[in-house]
């Protein structure tokens, strides 16, 4: 209806109580609340405080109770080891009753931490809706993350127990995690009592007596538990994602915002009603997962697929196509980069025509800029809506979104289009001051974000405020640069802190710079996010050698790839390390960043007024032009 989307948005800024009690009632409580909105504390706004219900419940039990026992609840398909799976709503409640009462018989209950470091199984579905039965707080570890990274986590959350599997398979290269897992605990200071593995047929791994158990052992002694009531603001999960040094920070999600806000956009971001199949292509290790693969879809009564490929090489790129056609898939969610990489393989998109794509009516893009050429790319490739939409881990769901299910509002390239309800969006100088229309600055947020947003920083209430809230009073701070045009759309930039985004997977380079440091070789150094038609950014690292080093900059830029890729992961795509003789700076020892990555992205730079040595920039750009950057069109 012409002027829906409008009257939405403007009820939930103007009366977000009676905005989000109403869609609050879409959700089973066992104590229903009567307060909204808790505004006491700010900047710790939370929503639904005297309510009480479970996760799992609402996303599982009650379908089963509804008459939706018998409907699929998880398709699992896998293409990389061959197997198909499906669970319908009833089987996952027997899965995952079976997996919190294991889970129990170790002793976990409301409020303990368990860690799930796992690959793409539904088994990783299965322990989160596990933990979310228990009251138990859940924080996933993506799986391409290396043993330094899951230590860090591990410490820092602290869990009872650990699950995981014996391996990951990355196209045809199966990763053992369990040596993962190992090498994890051992550097990690705070060693968890049990860890469950699941064995599967790639790889088995070794266990250790006494503190490994088998999942499937544990799962067929165990008797099944009941879901456990929980006040709306407990913690759900703790996700941590790369902030602006190599500790990344534990996003606290609750449970009651959480469920209230994923089920109301499902019908009205994405369109998805009960019993349609929706696909979130991503990885339950990051939050694209947790909320499109796992608890929206679930929570709406959908069919939701976990889908263990890529988008190309297993076995080609006609892969989503078939997956689409085959489970009648209405609504694809994926990152852009996804899409580049079919648009690589496929440019004329011929194998499109192997299947029957009448089911597919929206794609949905986020994770990293939508670049026009993609978009127009898959447009006309589809000829469904192709839906831009910009969120965070922190946000859990989207800020903007073009939101189907309320008013298609007219797309225009580059811009996910406007706020979702609940979200007012303003764009800031640094001063704080707002920005007219068309002028680029920080976006920012104005409290209280709406419900399912993060709640704080785990255990860390400081560093929420110092991340967060402190830059700008009344405001949330996104670390997002952009504007918005006249007519309201909004346009994000890119990142205005130190994170980069390489194929839709959130990095620190600080977190980077971090490990080249403790190079013996190296003085100091700078990795940048670099422009890649591929992947959106890759990192690129600057360096500068100790007085006296007289080695091969070759083979020390390989050993510094090879730190990155043992520390941090593969999934870092660290692949050029750069010796250089001196980094641009400022006259108070400040690292020209901008400057360097748009000279490597081959842009119009400006000479800064508080630059030290001009000469340093010149002698950069060589350096650049000599390895293949620095291009201008
Ligand atoms: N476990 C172990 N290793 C992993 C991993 C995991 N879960 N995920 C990625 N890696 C590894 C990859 O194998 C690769 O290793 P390599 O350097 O030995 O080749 C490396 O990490 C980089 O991974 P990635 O950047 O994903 O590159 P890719 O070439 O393997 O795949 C895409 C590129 C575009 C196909 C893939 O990134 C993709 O499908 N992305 C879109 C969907 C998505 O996951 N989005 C996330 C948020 S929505
Ligand atoms: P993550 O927390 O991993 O979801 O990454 C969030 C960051 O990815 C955002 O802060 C943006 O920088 C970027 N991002 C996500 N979606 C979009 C989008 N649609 N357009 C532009 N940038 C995006």
């Amino acid at each position: 209806m012409a002027g829906e989307y409008k009257r939405i948005y403007d009820e939930s800024i103007n009366n977000p109580e009676a905005f989000w009690k109403r869609a609050a009632e879409e959700i089973d409580w066992y104590k229903e609340p009567t307060k909204i909105l808790d505004a006491s504390n700010k900047p710790f706004y939370r929503w639904f405080v005297d309510g009480e219900m479970n996760t799992c419940y609402n996303a599982v039990d009650r379908h089963v109770e509804t008459g939706r026992a018998d409907q699929l609840a998880l398709i699992y398909d896998s293409p990389v080891t061959g197997k198909k799976e499906t669970y319908t709503y009833g089987e996952l409640l027997s899965s995952v009753s079976k997996f919190a009462g294991a889970l129990s018989s170790l002793g976990v209950k409301k409020g303990d931490r368990v860690v799930i470091y796992m690959p793409m199984i539904p088994q990783a579905a299965i322990a989160m809706l596990a933990c979310a039965r228990l009251g138990a707080i859940h924080s996933v570890v993506f799986g391409g993350f290396a043993a330094h990274e899951l230590a860090v986590r591990i410490d820092d959350a602290k869990p009872k127990v650990i699950v995981s599997a014996s391996c990951g398979i990355e196209v045809k290269k199966v990763i053992k995690y369990k040596p993962l897992l190992d090498k994890a605990i051992e550097l990690s200071s705070n060693k968890p009592e049990k860890t469950i593995i699941f064995q599967r047929d790639e790889a088995e791994a070794e266990m250790l007596e006494g503190r490994d158990l088998d999942w499937n052992e544990i799962t067929g002694k165990s008797q099944p538990a009941e879901c456990v009531p929980v006040k709306s603001t407990d913690p759900l999960y703790i996700l941590y994602t790369s902030g602006t040094t190599g500790m990344p920070k534990g996003v606290v999600r609750d449970n009651g915002g959480h469920a209230v806000a994923l089920k109301w956009s499902m019908k009205n971001v994405y369109d998805v009603n009960p019993g349609d199949v929706y696909w979130a292509a991503s990885d339950v290790g990051w939050v694209v997962g947790h909320s499109y693969i796992v608890y929206a879809p679930l929570l709406q009564g959908c069919t939701t697929i976990l889908y263990e490929g890529k988008p190309v090489r297993t076995p080609d790129a006609g892969a989503f196509w078939r997956v689409i056609s085959e489970y009648g898939v209405k609504a694809l969610f994926t990152a852009p980069t996804a899409f580049r990489a079919i648009k690589k393989e496929d440019p004329e998109g011929k194998l499109l025509g192997d299947y029957d794509l009448s089911g597919f009516e929206y794609l949905y893009l986020a994770g990293e800029r939508l670049d026009p050429d993609t978009y127009e790319w898959a447009t006309d490739l589809l000829k469904i809506p192709v839906i831009d939409h910009w969120w965070q881990t922190e946000t859990g769901w989207a800020i903007v979104a073009n939101c189907m299910g309320i008013e298609r509002q007219e797309v225009k390239a580059g811009s996910p289009t406007k706020p979702a309800p609940g979200y007012q969006v303003e764009i800031l100088d640094n001063q704080g001051q707002n920005l007219p229309a068309g002028e680029e600055g920080i976006v920012t947020i104005k409290l209280p974000l709406p419900p399912g947003t993060l709640t704080t920083i785990w255990r860390n209430d400081k560093k929420f405020e110092e991340s967060y809230t402190d830059m700008f009073k009344g405001y949330y701070f996104t670390g997002d640069g952009g504007y918005i045009d006249e007519d309201g759309y909004v346009y994000i930039m890119g990142r205005v802190d130190d994170v980069i985004n390489v194929a839709g997977h959130r990095l620190s380079t600080g977190g980077m710079e971090e490990v080249i440091a403790t190079h013996p070789d190296v003085a100091e150094c700078a990795v940048l996010g670099v422009a890649d038609s591929f992947k959106g950014q890759l990192p690129v690292g600057f360096v500068v050698l100790k007085d006296g080093v007289n080695r091969d900059n070759d083979e020390i830029a390989s050993e510094l790839v090879g730190m990155i890729r043992n520390e941090i992961g593969a999934v870092a795509s660290f692949k050029k390390a750069i010796v250089v003789e001196r980094l641009p700076k400022t006259r108070s020892g400040k690292i020209l960043r901008g400057t360097i990555r748009n000279i490597a992205d081959g842009k119009d730079y400006k000479i800064p007024s508080t630059i030290d040595d001009p000469d340093t920039l010149k002698e950069i750009e060589e350096h650049l032009k000599s390895e293949g950057y620095a291009k201008r069109d």
